[in-house]
């Protein structure tokens, strides 16, 4: 995420993730599973603007930017995994000053599609509970805010930091990876949208099958290496998303049918993506998809750790 102070409030963006590479290592006794995953953030952001509040209410504003038929209605405030992790912070606090009362008012842009496997709403609650540590002075060390982090939700551990990583468990122990390289990625959300329970609850009725494991997706990312990125390009979700739904079949197919590096579905779905040689080529793939009446496509690419610069927050905002 990439954060800076304005004066009184204090504004943030929140990336969205791929997952290059997602295996499932078997079912865990408290009911989810062990994964091993690569996810990398990408230059496709939500805004947040946080101000502290004269009361001790935690208010949440939410809207698109830009209208949209596969953009879902926004969660009521209270299911917000802002706001959810907002009074956790709080009640954290409360822990060790019972009289804290302060409160915060988040107004939220968003742009990355939701129920669509991107991590948008995790990255605006991991995005939340870094910036609240501030404001709030609370003074949280990192082990505690990733315990909180795990606490909302398995994915918001990665975006504390939101920079290329091995994540495994429930995908909370984090190993980053260097890698200066930015690929060129074209993203497709179909207007069908997907819960994450369903689709683990669709695999767990599928079975075991036997395990893909990470290294060479791990190396060919390690090495910036497109071509190899796209041929190890890896989702153990994919056959129960397609279950769960059967119209992202044509999707997957369209996008074998163009005949790019590699195409994966990232998370739990629905959206899918494809990895393209370089900046043309990602642009006409784009615009291939956009004309055959994907009303969601994103032309971007994944972010390294240096790509989170103020140059990058002027040209974001605007
Ligand atoms: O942690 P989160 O709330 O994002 O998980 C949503 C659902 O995804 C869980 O209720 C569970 O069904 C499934 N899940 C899982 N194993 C994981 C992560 C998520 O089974 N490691």
């Amino acid at each position: 995420m990439l954060i800076r102070r304005n004066g009184e409030h204090w504004e943030a963006l929140a990336p969205a993730k791929l997952n290059l590479f997602l295996e499932i290592h078997g079912s865990r006794d408290d009911g989810f599973h062990e994964l091993d995953m690569l996810m990398v953030p990408i230059a496709l952001y939500d805004s947040l603007v946080f101000s502290l509040t004269a009361d001790a209410e935690i208010q949440l504003t939410a809207r698109w930017a830009m209208a949209s038929r596969c953009m879902a209605t926004l969660p009521a405030a209270e299911d917000n995994l802002i706001v959810r992790a907002l009074q956790l912070l709080r009640r954290k606090i409360r822990e060790r000053d019972s009289g804290f009362s302060q409160g915060l008012r988040v107004d939220l842009v968003k742009r990355i599609p939701s129920a669509a496997g991107l991590g948008g709403a995790s990255s605006d609650a991991a995005t939340a509970l870094v910036v609240a540590n501030e404001l709030w002075q609370a003074g949280f060390d990192r082990h505690a805010l990733a315990e909180m982090a795990l606490q909302i939700g398995s994915d918001v551990p990665f975006f504390l930091t939101a920079t290329p990583a091995r994540c495994r468990g429930r995908g909370e122990k984090i190993d980053l990876i260097e890698s200066g390289s930015s690929l060129h990625v074209v993203l497709v959300k179909p207007r069908v949208g997907l819960s994450t329970a369903d689709v683990f609850s669709e695999y767990q009725r599928q079975g075991v099958s036997d395990v893909v494991e990470i290294d060479s997706a791990l190396a060919a990312f390690g090495k910036g290496q497109a071509g190899s990125v796209g041929r190890n390009l890896h989702n153990r979700l994919v056959e129960s998303a397609m279950k769960v739904a059967p119209t992202l079949k044509k999707l997957q197919k369209d996008l074998a049918d163009l005949h790019l590096l590699g195409t994966q579905m990232t998370g739990s779905g629905s959206t899918f993506f494809a990895i393209c040689h370089n900046a043309c080529h990602a642009q006409a793939t784009a615009k291939t998809l956009s004309a055959r009446g994907y009303d969601s496509v994103f032309n971007t690419r994944t972010l390294s750790r240096c790509a989170f610069s103020p140059a990058w927050f002027e040209k974001i905002q605007t």
